[in-house]
């Protein structure tokens, strides 16, 4: 029998999460073209333009920089001890339209001296093929992942970076929460609906086609990298019946299969028996082609990351809703919330990572876990977010209690370690770093970088592989 971790491992990786495109900015630099993310002035909930208005601000187009000044923001993770820093490779800096046959040698060439510049600084880059990032083109000309032709383009682009990058780049994950694709179809896969279109047909068809570029991905990465790990990337904050109700904890645990169907496709490659009866009732068919459920259970995941936030609450017949958090239903009562709405949870982390190994008994990966807050310099110039050391100090203990509960986790990169631009509400007054950016939601600043109360709290904590807390 396994024996009870009592202490974080030794090679447990500690670090932080970015994307591309709520950081990099230099939205058209060096021959990028222009991906989903682009069109999104006020966040991936809200409403696309697929050309670019002229008279708006995106916040995103310049972002905080991190394309310029990556060197001095890797240094900082460097100060905080990283041994592991995420961020994704925005597809359309590698395959400006998506569909060329030729790769864009100079946003190969930014991502080699990215990942160098980490490796230098002693962190591991754990890389997100794509992370709300699909080019624009692909959606215009071909209607995105609704089309199997994006499984090639996809592949095209996988096999161009895992080649390059072979050497330098041991972990992957293919497709940021993937499950996103039930609650925003729009960021996640490019998906726009057309007027009298079942929504389900579209999201459950493009998430097959997903899957088998997934796994056809997969099948190159064992080839091009055996020595790497490649996983899967699911949105699993939690969601609790509202009341003991039957009702309320039946209809909860039919909305939590709805995300690990995700899992359960890329995990043990094969369709969950419960899909067949969602499809019927909600008018579903997908097509799939001879050899696609072959491909999908031969080629799986190495782990499961995971982002984690929050837990809400559902009530019967409430209808489903969710956003960059997941799903969001009735507040609960028993936690406290960030002025967002985020209700602030640890110990359901760690009941979420329970949860999970207990279904899958593969590695898990905290991928994206952390606080947006309101963030003020006091009169000394100091940030004193003693808050989000506090929501980090509790979820890192969770973590610590879910390995001595026998699950297996890899590690922890805190989501927005410098302040970036939100996803889900293209804000930058919602702050997660330990590292403050002079940027306001207009654009105005000045981009300095300034530490945060929380920094030297992290820097401490990965020094002591987080066994003093
Ligand atoms: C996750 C995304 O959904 O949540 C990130 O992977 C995102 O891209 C994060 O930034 C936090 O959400 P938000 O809306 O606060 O930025």
């Amino acid at each position: 029998m396994k024996q009870s971790l009592k202490e974080f491992p030794k090679d447990f990786m500690w670090g932080g999460a970015i994307a591309a495109n709520q950081a990099e900015g230099a939205y058209l630099e060096d021959g990028k073209g222009l991906d989903i993310s682009s069109g999104f002035a006020n966040g991936i909930k809200h409403e696309h333009d697929k050309v670019i208005d002229e008279n708006k601000f995106y916040p995103n187009h310049e972002a905080i920089d991190f394309y310029h000044r990556y060197k001095e923001d890797l240094a900082l993770m460097e100060e905080m001890n990283f041994n592991v820093f995420r961020t994704s490779i925005n597809w359309s800096r590698i395959f400006p339209n998506g569909d060329e046959a030729e790769p864009n040698e100079a946003g190969l060439k930014f991502y080699d001296d990215l990942f160098d510049e980490m490796i230098k600084r002693g962190m591991k880059p754990l890389i997100t093929l794509s992370h709300y990032e699909t080019p624009l083109h692909l959606v215009e000309k071909y209607g995105s992942w609704r089309n199997r032709k994006l499984i090639t383009f996809f592949l095209n682009y996988c096999e161009t970076v895992f080649e390059r990058y072979k050497d330098k780049v041991k972990y992957w994950l293919t497709f940021n929460e993937i499950n996103n694709m039930r609650r925003m179809p729009g960021g996640a896969g490019g998906i726009f609906f057309e007027e009298g279109e079942n929504k389900q047909q579209v999201v459950y068809q493009a998430s097959h086609n997903m899957f088998v570029a997934n796994s056809l991905a997969i099948k190159k990465f064992r080839t091009i990298i055996p020595d790497g790990k490649i996983g899967c990337m699911l949105s699993l904050s939690n969601v609790y019946p509202h009341t003991c109700k039957p009702e309320d904890v039946f209809e909860t645990m039919e909305l939590r299969r709805r995300s690990l169907m995700f899992g359960d496709v890329m995990i043990r490659g094969e369709y969950p028996s419960y899909t067949a009866r969602i499809w019927e009732e909600e008018g579903v068919e997908v097509n799939m082609q001879p050899g696609d459920e072959e491909i999908i259970k031969c080629y799986t995941s190495d782990f499961l990351a995971l982002s984690y936030y929050r837990t809400s609450t559902h009530e019967y017949g409430q209808p489903f809703y969710g956003d960059t958090g997941g799903d969001q239903g009735t507040p609960n009562p028993y936690i406290g919330t960030t002025p967002w709405g985020w209700q602030i949870d640890p110990l359901g982390l760690r009941y979420t990572l329970n949860e999970l190994y207990d279904r899958y008994q593969l590695p898990l990966f905290v991928v994206e876990n952390g606080l947006g807050q309101i963030d003020e310099i006091d009169e000394n110039g100091e940030i004193n977010d003693f808050y989000r050391i506090e929501y980090v100090r509790d979820h890192v203990k969770a973590i610590k209690e879910a390995l001595q509960d026998g699950v297996e986790i890899m590690g922890y990169t805190y989501w927005g370690p410098i302040d970036i631009i939100s996803a889900g509400t293209a804000e930058m007054k919602k702050r997660y770093g330990f590292i403050y950016v002079d940027r306001d939601n207009e654009g105005n600043g000045t981009m300095e970088r300034r530490k945060k109360a929380s920094f030297d709290w992290y820097a401490n904590l990965i020094k002591n592989n987080g066994n003093n807390i």
